[in-house]
């Protein structure tokens, strides 16, 4: 019998062809909207394999539904929605898609830092609803870039290829993580260490590039909007609940930082209430790797993560290799 594969929702045909290439029987969601729990716990019990979403929630109580299952491929580099250690304990293989994703993500970072300074999406508005009357010295002054300070939290692959584009700016680029960066790739980005509430206080823009975890729940909470420059941006390409939102709004309402732009929310896709009617935001649907090349290349690697940890091989992308070491193959 050949295994199941289940995917959660309609995938470039990248990904589909491999596995349809292996001749695994494929279940796919292809309602346009993410699958439901129930549907996800009961086609679970089933499958070999599981190609999952971001907003999918793969936790102990639905692995228990999964006798068959091995793998959890998930389609992102984040890994938030998956419960690792409930999968290593079962002895399911996890995978990612890092890497892939790295370059789309910081372009589409750098669209919103160019947008919020530029106030592109406001002026678009403005246009199309008639209100131009000409070239106007004082119409929608924005905030040059150059010169400016950018923050950024979370020194990963993306922090890195942000820093880059910023370089390519003449932006001064300053960041924080956990444990620095080697000096001479802080050399190359001319990337400034800064302890994280040294850094709030001091970017002009601030730019968040780090995994949620719990223990960075709201990093970004009433507190250090305060430390904020009032003239200071916050962009979000990382993940919502690194921000708490509710202050952010607060704040924002208040003209205490200049403006923010966000691909990403605590509650997706539910906005927190009274952002979507501010000027001073841009806000986006989750568009990190959203390009054709990315995706397609982020359904390649979840296809063949499946495809080898079903052979019985460690892919490299695996985030829980004990599961090779605990099990003399499957
Ligand atoms: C997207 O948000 C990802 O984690 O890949
Ligand atoms: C993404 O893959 C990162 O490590 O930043």
């Amino acid at each position: 019998m050949s295994p199941k594969v289940l995917i959660t929702r309609n995938i470039p045909d990248t990904g589909m062809d491999l596995l349809k290439e292996s001749n695994f029987e494929c279940i796919i969601n292809d309602a346009d909207l993410p699958i439901r729990r129930r549907e996800l716990e009961t086609l679970i019990a089933e499958v070999d394999g599981l190609i999952a979403m971001l907003n999918d929630r793969i936790d102990a109580p639905l692995l228990e539904r999964a006798p068959s299952l091995k793998v959890v491929a998930n389609l992102a580099a984040g890994i938030d929605n998956i419960d690792i250690s409930a999968c290593t304990g079962r002895g399911i293989a996890v995978t990612n898609t890092p890497g892939v994703l790295t370059e789309a993500t910081a372009d589409l970072t750098f669209a919103l830092i160019l947008a919020a300074a530029r106030r592109v999406i406001e002026a678009d508005h403005y246009l199309r609803e008639g209100r131009f009357n000409g070239w106007d010295p004082l119409l929608f002054r924005g905030t040059s870039l150059q010169g400016k300070t950018l923050g950024i939290i979370g020194m990963g692959r993306i922090g890195q290829a942000v820093a880059k584009r910023a370089l390519a700016f003449n932006m001064k680029i300053t960041y924080f993580k956990r444990s620095p960066l080697p000096a001479e790739v802080a050399a190359r980005l001319k990337a400034e260490y800064h302890p994280l509430d040294d850094l709030v206080k001091n970017a002009d823009f601030l730019s968040l590039h780090l995994p949620y975890t719990p223990g960075v729940h709201h990093l970004i909470n009433s507190k250090r909007l305060d430390m904020m420059k009032p003239g200071a941006y916050l962009i979000n390409t990382a993940r919502g609940a690194l921000v708490d939102e509710k202050s952010l709004v607060k704040h924002l309402r208040a003209g205490k930082i200049a403006g923010a732009a966000l691909d990403v929310f605590e509650h997706e896709p539910l906005l927190a209430p009274g952002l979507a009617d501010l000027d001073n935001v841009t806000l986006l649907p989750h568009l990190g790797s959203a390009t054709a090349e990315t995706r397609s290349a982020m359904a390649r690697m979840a296809a063949e993560s499946v495809c080898c940890i079903l052979a019985g091989e460690k892919p490299e992308n695996i985030l829980n290799p004990q599961v090779f070491e605990q099990k003399s193959g499957f």
